[in-house]
């Protein structure tokens, strides 16, 4: 996974915690890299998980609340530092269907070693989107932040609902119903 994954990982944990508590909990974390990740580098998402474990036994937050949270984190950085990706997106509905035909065609473009998931979006009603998330890496929580971050950002809020897909692991239907 992409470096900046991993810098913004750390920097919602110095954010939450403080950077003497990282320090530490990554310095006991049995890292490959003792903890020093930076933007240019790459890093398996294996340590990644490694990373919100050790956070987690360390603050009483589940792993999966921490990545939800951590989804909230990275929608914010994306919007910071990709403003031309959300252009001409008026809900989170259009923004959600953008990822996997355009904004992620757009990442592996500028960064061809990333590591992205597959994204199929169906529209079952006007309030209502079926969005089927799959990937190799154990990241659905993350992408539920994501996705819950994305409603924000446009003031919307909803009703989701999560459906693993059978015999693809990580694989997950999320039905989101817009609140009116
Ligand atoms: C401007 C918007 C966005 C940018 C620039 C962006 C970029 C990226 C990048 C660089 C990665 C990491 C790839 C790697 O580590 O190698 C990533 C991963 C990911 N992105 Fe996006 N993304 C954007 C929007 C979204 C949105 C709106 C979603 C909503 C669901 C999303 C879902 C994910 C997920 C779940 C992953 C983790 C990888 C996985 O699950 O396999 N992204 N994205």
């Amino acid at each position: 996974m992409k470096g900046t994954i991993f810098v913004e990982l750390v920097k919602m944990a110095e954010n939450a915690f403080g950077e003497e508590v990282v320090d530490e909990v990554l310095s006991k974390a049995d890292l490959e890299n003792d903890g020093a990740f930076t933007t240019v580098g790459n890093y398996p998402c294996t340590e990644l998980v490694k990373i919100v474990v050790a956070f987690s036994e360390h603050s009483g937050i589940s792993g999966d609340k921490l990545q939800r949270m951590f989804g909230h984190w990275m929608m914010d950085h994306f919007v910071e530092n990709y403003e031309e990706f959300f252009v001409g997106m008026t809900d989170s509905f259009s923004l959600l269907e953008a990822v996997d035909g355009e904004i992620h065609v757009e990442v592996k473009k500028l960064y061809p070693d990333a590591e992205l998931p597959v994204f199929d979006t169906e529209r079952l009603k006007d309030d209502q989107m079926k969005l089927t998330y799959t990937s190799p890496r154990p990241l659905v929580e993350f992408c539920h932040g994501m996705v819950e971050a994305c409603l924000e950002r446009y003031s919307q809020t909803a009703e989701i609902e999560r459906c693993p897909v059978a015999h693809q692991e990580n694989a997950t239907v999320f039905d989101i119903k817009l609140n009116q």
